[in-house]
């Protein structure tokens, strides 16, 4: 397994393989692994012989308020983790920030429509950055498979926006969410919970299955209004958890759903705070 940090050596090394026609699956990803993070490395193999995984905490989708210098970063400890447990990886890519933004000025890209709800409405820059650094990895790697957890279901859809305007040649995987045993869903973020929040956390999942439970058939949006409307009261009242947002929305556009209808593909979302920590879950229903 080859670790490189710069930008020509991954060009370098991905030549090669190409011409020999080997398959390439990408997992990027911002390091601190865990078991989410290694379930999408093992999948990628499924789909290619040649793996890379990226490491880079990306400062463009993080806001001036949020945990990008306290992000947990240990590169020494994730390649420990790779070798150790024998994840297949072929190349691990962990470029500086100088590396992935050479110039002083950063360009803009903006998916307005898909990146400003959900997370984008506490986070508005947080999408334009995502697309940004996902679009110049896809440039540097120009991988056969793409290979994303719906653990992040709406940065998928952004991102296979982004592939199908970009005319980028790569297909998009979507792996399941990797849970702990009693539901919780990894997150890089989990570290920063204390006990009594580790616990209060288990909300998040306990919330979509019981509105997975009473969603059927024919419900109209007033109905489905009305549901939420019963969650979001009871988030009102536990003192030790603070709701971002909860929404049921169409899958694939994340427009309001306007009836439940068979051959429907259902998002119920949600992000919540626990303490200081926000944690996002999600469930994705094909009716
Ligand atoms: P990061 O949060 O490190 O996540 C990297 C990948 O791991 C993403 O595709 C994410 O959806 C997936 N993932 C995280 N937790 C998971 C879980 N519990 N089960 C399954 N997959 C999980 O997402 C990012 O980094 C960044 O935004 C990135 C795409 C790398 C761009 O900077």
């Amino acid at each position: 397994m080859k670790v490189l940090t710069r930008v020509y050596e991954v060009k370098q090394n991905i030549r090669p393989i190409k011409q020999k026609g080997i398959k390439i699956a990408f997992v990027p990803t911002m390091g601190a692994l865990h078991q989410g993070h290694i379930e999408l490395l093992k999948q990628a193999r499924f789909y290619a012989h040649f793996v890379v995984l990226s490491i880079f905490v990306n400062p463009t989708q993080f806001g001036g308020n949020e945990d990008y210098d306290k992000y947990p970063r240990d590169l020494d400890n994730d390649i420990l983790t790779i070798k150790k447990n024998n994840i297949p990886v072929d190349c691990v890519f962990a470029p500086s920030v100088q590396e992935m933004y050479p110039f002083l000025e950063i360009p803009q890209l903006t998916l307005p429509f898909l990146s400003q709800k959900l997370c984008g409405l506490s986070r508005p820059t947080h999408f334009d950055g995502v697309g940004l650094v996902v679009l110049k990895l896809l440039n540097i790697v120009q991988p056969d498979f793409l290979i994303m957890g719906q653990k992040d279901y709406q940065q998928t859809v952004i991102i296979q926006r982004l592939i199908d305007e970009f005319f980028i040649d790569t297909q998009l995987i979507t792996i399941p969410t990797v849970r702990e045993s009693d539901g919780l869903a990894l997150s890089s973020r989990n570290i920063y919970l204390n006990a009594e929040e580790r616990e209060n956390a288990l909300i998040l999942y306990k919330t979509l299955n019981s509105i997975q439970k009473e969603l059927k058939i024919g419900m109209n949006a007033l109905q489905i209004q009305s549901l939420l409307k019963k969650y979001r009261e009871t988030f009102a009242q536990n003192g030790f958890v603070k709701l971002d947002y909860l929404e049921i929305l169409d899958a694939y556009n994340l427009v309001p759903i306007q009836e439940i209808q068979r051959g429907s593909k259902i998002l119920i979302a949600i992000a919540a705070y626990i303490g200081k920590t926000r944690l996002i879950d999600n469930m994705v229903l094909e009716i």
